[in-house]
Formats: C-alpha cells, structure tokens, sequence
C-alpha cells in the first residue's frame, strides 16, 4: 500500500509523544494547496468556487477556506450557524440541504442564498418570499458513485427534483412569482472527464429550459484516492473539458453561463492523518487472520466500516529497527462490534481484506492517511462512550495548533438529566 506521509515520521513522533490518542491532523499546507487548485478552475464565463462544509466543519478549517477566497455549500441550516457565528458572510453561503432549517426565513433575509432540493422546499420558498429569485437543484437522471451509499443522482438517489417534474417546478414558480435563475446537479461524478462531460451536457440542456438561468452549479464529487485502489481526478484537464462545453453553449444559444464547483472532498481528504495506538493483538489460527486492535475505528473513521473503503495506512514502530519484516493483517476498532473494521474488502464492508502492514507490537502507532473529509465530521461519536477525539492544525511554519481539543467525560454527559 503506497502511502503520502504528508506528514514527517519525526513530527508524528512529537505528536504522539504530547497528545491524547487517537487524534487526527490535517497539514495546513496541502488544504492551501488544494485550495488554490480549486479557486483556479478552469471555467469560461466566470466561477464560484464552493467549499462543501459537511466533509470537515472544524472553525478553522472554515476560517482559512473563507480568508483564502472560498465561499460555501452548507447542508444543514446548523453548518449556515455555524459558519456564520465565526463570521463568514451569509452572502457566500448557499443552502443544499434535505432538511429544511425551521429558521429558513431568517437565514434567506440575513443573505444566505437557498438551493431548492424538492418541489416541497420550492414551494416552502415561495410561500416565504414571493417576487424573488430561486436556484433549484435538478436530479438529471444520472448517477455516479461506487457503491449505492454514495451515488446522488439517478432513480435511486432522492436528492434534487426528479427532471421529469419540472414542469411541475415552472407552475410552482410562477405561483410564486419566482425567478430561477440558478441551476444545481451534483451526483457525484468522479475522476472520469468523460463522466463529467456527460454531466455538464445534460445539464446544461436543462438550463435551456430556463431563460433566467445565468449560473450553472455541478456540484462536487472530484474524487480523491484515498488508497492505491483508487483515482485522484486531474481537476486542471476535468475543469477544461467543461469549460469547452460551456463555451459550446455559448455559440449554440448566445447564453454564456458562469460555473460554480463545491467539492468537500478533494478540498480537505488528503490533508489529514488519523493517529492511533495499536492496544491489542489477536491470531484466530491458519485459516484465520491476524487482527490488531487500535484505540480508534468507527468512532473517528467510519467509511471502512459504511462503504467499504479502504484508506493507506501505516505503522510507526516504538522501536524502529533495521526489520522491515511485514504482515498480512486486518485492522480493527476498539467499539464491541464487528462492524468496526478499517480494512474491508474495497467497496464491500460485509468482507475483510487483510493489508500488508509493517510487523508491529502492541503499543505501536497506525497512522491513517487520507481521513480529512468525511471522518472527524461524520463518526460515531460517543458509540461505546468513546470521547470525541481532538483535532490539530500542521501549520506551514511546522508550528502545531489544536483545533478542537479532545472532549471531556463532563461534555459526553452534559445534557443528560438524572432527577
Ligand atoms: C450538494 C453537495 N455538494 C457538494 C458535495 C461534496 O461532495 P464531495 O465531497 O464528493 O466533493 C456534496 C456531498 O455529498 C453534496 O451533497
């Protein structure tokens, strides 16, 4: 298994040797890195480069997204608060959520743009603000994903107006008197150019059915590796290809529309390790496995466990010696649940696959790469009354800065009532 260590084996040790573990920790470098390649995007007629909030909602993290130009995708009327509460201006934030927030109204008068994702929501807006304009999100009939759990698009996926009913939508809106003058399809569309030629073709031909329609959101979905079974898309050559086909738009109807993006993703993943301890070993015989247990697992990184991806990973050994003796071996969590494994088979939680891992003892340390988006901010916090792990910040000056400290047995409990 190949492995980035973005971050030094020696800066590790200084780590595990002054912080409680597990811990994670995102490399400030690499997310500026990442940032600039999505703020240059290619694109014809203009761009509004999104930074999706659920794949990673640390304060900071949204701090030096927002001081370096991105605005945000938020999908839940909680992430617009908190986005909010540390400043960033409701003006560069857009609401993609299946929830509605009870506080809509509130949020759209602060400044906060609304994305409908089904005619219920549609009509919700209207009834709130009649005479106004509206971005909708459309599902084209078309998914992406590699497994089930996360393809957005298509029959299969409920999120955004199915693209038979927009008739249904135009009569809603003129109802209301709304404009729609956004568009929205995110599914979710990968490394594969071809993939997001197909998409930026479908969708675009839905905005011709919108003459108000000036700007054209396709969402995230540029897939990071987050191991060698997987692809990172070159977001530079994938940018160009739609960037073509919107210029084609343009000679074919005169309509030149700008782009906006919002990945998660490939914003924050390979910024960030998870540290952990290994604290127990187990062999179940020769036709068995040889597990290790480390003080983390479904409490800190679910997507082993959820959707059957594998993450790189390796061992820094207490000792390190001149033996580069490695073995087969399955990585498992410290919740009571079989479920908590972090090497499934690829794409298929209910299998195992050991990994190559150097030889290791308990007591050693497993670092695993490619955790910054979709872990810290979707676990299974507090399952076994583990306590939500802290987070630390890789400044570029080598300095380390927590970012979230590790919670206390007193927060774990806090709101509970006894008497
Ligand atoms: C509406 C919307 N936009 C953007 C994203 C970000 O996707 P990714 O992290 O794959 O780039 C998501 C993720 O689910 C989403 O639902």
């Amino acid at each position: 298994m190949k492995n980035l260590k973005i971050i030094s084996d020696e800066k590790i040790r200084e780590i595990t040797g002054s912080f409680n573990l597990p811990i994670y920790v995102y490399d400030e470098k690499t997310l500026l890195e990442s940032a600039k390649k999505v703020i240059n995007f290619p694109n014809a007629y203009g761009l509004t480069p999104r930074y999706a909030i659920k794949a990673l909602s640390t304060a900071v993290i949204l701090k030096l997204f927002n001081e370096h130009g991105l605005h945000f995708d938020a999908s839940s009327g909680y992430e617009i608060e908190r986005a909010i509460r540390i400043g960033i201006a409701p003006e560069k934030i857009q609401l993609t959520s299946q929830k509605l927030p009870n506080n809509l109204e509130e949020f759209v008068k602060k400044g906060v743009i609304f994305n409908a994702t089904s005619l219920f929501q549609l009509e919700s807006y209207g009834k709130l603000f009649p005479d106004k304009n509206i971005s909708i999100r459309i599902n084209p009939g078309m998914g992406s994903g590699h497994v089930k759990r996360v393809n957005v698009g298509g029959p299969s996926s409920s999120f955004g107006i199915w693209k038979d009913d927009i008739p249904q939508a135009k009569q809603i809106a003129k109802k209301y008197n709304l404009k729609i003058n956004k568009l929205h399809t995110h599914i979710g569309s990968g490394t594969n150019p071809n993939i997001w030629k197909k998409v930026a073709k479908l969708s675009l031909n839905t905005v011709k059915l919108f003459p108000d329609v000036h700007t054209l959101n396709l969402g995230g979905g540029f897939k990071i590796a987050h191991s060698d079974h997987e692809k990172t898309t070159d977001i530079q050559n994938t940018g160009n290809v739609i960037k073509d086909i919107f210029i084609s738009f343009y000679k074919e109807t005169g309509r030149r529309i700008k782009l906006e993006i919002e990945p998660g993703n490939y914003l924050v993943t390979k910024s960030g390790i998870l540290i952990t301890k290994i604290i127990d070993k187990n062999y179940t015989g020769k036709d068995g496995y040889n597990f290790i247990k480390i003080n983390s697992g479904i409490t800190e990184i679910t997507r082993p466990a959820m959707y059957g991806s594998i993450h790189s990973m390796y061992i820094i050994k207490n000792n390190e010696n001149k033996n580069k003796e490695t073995e087969d071996t399955l990585v498992v969590g410290h919740c009571c649940e079989s479920g908590d494994i972090l090497t499934p088979e690829i794409n298929d939680p209910e299998e195992l696959e050991p990994v190559k891992l150097k030889k290791s003892e308990i007591g050693d340390h497993l670092v695993i790469e490619n955790i910054g988006g979709y872990c810290s901010s979707m676990s299974f916090s507090n399952y076994n009354s583990f306590p939500q792990a802290g987070e630390l910040l890789l400044k570029v000056d080598g300095n380390l800065k927590v970012i979230r400290k590790r919670q206390t047995m007193e927060q774990i409990i806090q709101n509970e009532i006894i008497s």
